[in-house]
């Protein structure tokens, strides 16, 4: 089984972006864990950052047919990508959102995520453990599929 995670804009800038939110670790350290995670339960994980969102739609087109599930934190995009979401139902591979934050206790504007639903589920609020969430809420899924 494959995962790949698509991670949005700034979260390349993780570890220096308001540490208070999205905590002190960099975006390397939080993928290497995430992978690891995988890794431990049987599941090859990749991961990959844009900042634009039309290479984040080209991501997920690219991905069919290569990996089995998607783990996705849109960051920004989450609440303004009509593009995103559609990308997202056009492949019909499972995915399962993720935020480090929990943007339901946060600004109204970060309330409400375009692309939670034609994901799988929504998993925010855990910090780095949210990217581990997702990876083993997919092999969750792929098992019940399967
Ligand atoms: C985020 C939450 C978004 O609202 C924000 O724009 C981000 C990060 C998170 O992981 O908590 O960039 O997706």
């Amino acid at each position: 089984m494959k995962i790949r995670i698509i991670n949005g804009p700034n979260l390349n800038l993780l570890g220096t972006r308001e540490p208070g939110v999205y905590g002190t670790q960099d975006l390397e350290s939080v993928m290497k864990a995430a992978v690891e995670h995988g890794r431990k339960a049987g599941v090859e994980v990749d991961w990959i950052q844009h900042n634009e969102e039309g290479a984040i739609v080209t991501a997920i087109q690219q991905s069919k047919g290569v990996v089995d599930g998607l783990v996705l934190n849109p960051a920004a995009y989450t609440h303004t990508s009509v593009a995103i979401r559609d990308a997202l139902q056009a492949v019909g591979i499972p995915c399962v959102e993720v935020h480090l934050s929990n943007i339901h206790a946060r600004e109204g504007f970060r309330q409400t995520s375009l692309t939670a639903g034609v994901c799988v589920g929504q998993i925010s609020g855990f910090g780095a453990a949210s990217y581990r969430l997702g990876i083993d809420a997919l092999i969750g899924q792929m098992k019940n599929r399967g």
